[in-house]
């Protein structure tokens, strides 16, 4: 059985992975963490803090905020806990905080735990290794009215990934509303809308002359990153410290 700290339980995330960590018969959720402990009726005992923790677990799933990220690797590092991070909106610093944790524990890490989405990565490197030198790239990612951080971890992580295709040659291009001039071959645009109750919606646009290319994923639930994050908890669960993602599980698991 393995043994689950969900940080972050009284969110969105953290409620969907209560929900489905029933389904799944060799997981159980020990405790969880939150900053309003009492806000749900959860099957396990909910604490403040980190330090409060009684239980002995094997992976802390954390979906919860930038700002819990020092804690997060501090208790993971004290008791050697393997970790999945979820959480989107970090800092370099945050990410240069993980990275040095996983010289010591494994982490899981990736701003999208759903299958599709990571499908759609290796497309856009596909379709940027073939049409980006002559086609103009734009992600557009849309998401529900409470999400903090914008663009998503998601948009940034399809970036990055097409970035590097391309030689890490591109500008990322956030906001054109300043700049009274025309966009460049080397940009990446990225834009986000916020409203209702999107789960969550990412499209690489490859624009060329008289043709477009759209690569576009829909999460038409929050399922997808709960029932992605657990796979990674039991796939981490025995892995030694190091980072992980989604490329290295699919590798692995499909
Ligand atoms: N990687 C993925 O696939 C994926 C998918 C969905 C959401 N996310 C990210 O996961 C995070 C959480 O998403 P959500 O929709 O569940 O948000 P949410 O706001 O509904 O939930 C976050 C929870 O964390 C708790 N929290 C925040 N800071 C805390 C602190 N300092 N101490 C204790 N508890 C704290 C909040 O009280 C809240 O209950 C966001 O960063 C979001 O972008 C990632």
């Amino acid at each position: 059985m393995i043994k689950i700290l969900m940080s972050g339980c009284n969110g969105k995330m953290g409620q969907v992975i209560t929900k489905l960590s029933a389904n799944f018969d060799n997981i159980q959720i020990a405790a969880g963490i939150s900053r309003q402990p009492d806000k749900f009726s959860n099957p396990y005992p909910v604490y403040k803090s980190f330090e409060e923790v009684q239980e002995k677990v094997d992976v802390v799933i954390d979906f919860s905020n930038a700002d819990l990220i020092p804690q997060v690797l501090d208790y993971c590092i004290k008791n050697e806990t393997a970790l999945v991070e979820a959480t989107t909106g970090l800092s370099p610093e945050n990410n240069q905080a993980i990275r040095e944790a996983a010289e010591q524990i494994p982490v899981f890490m990736s701003a999208n735990m759903s299958l599709g989405v990571n499908v759609l990565i290796e497309l856009a490197r596909t379709a940027a290794a073939k049409l980006g030198l002559s086609f103009d790239i734009e992600i557009l990612e849309k998401h529900h009215n409470e999400k903090k951080d914008a663009p998503s971890g998601t948009a940034l992580m399809i970036a990055d990934e097409i970035n590097e295709q391309l030689d890490n040659t591109m500008d990322f291009i956030y906001d054109r509303s300043q700049k009274k001039e025309k966009r460049k071959r080397n940009e990446i645009g990225i834009s986000a809308i916020r409203g209702g109750t999107i789960p969550g919606e990412h499209s690489v646009f490859f624009a060329g002359k008289d043709e477009i290319l759209e690569i576009k994923h829909t999460a038409i639930s929050r399922d997808v990153f709960g029932t992605g994050a657990i796979r990674a908890a039991m796939y981490i669960a025995s892995k030694k410290k190091g980072l992980y993602d989604m490329k290295s599980m699919l590798k692995e698991i499909i």
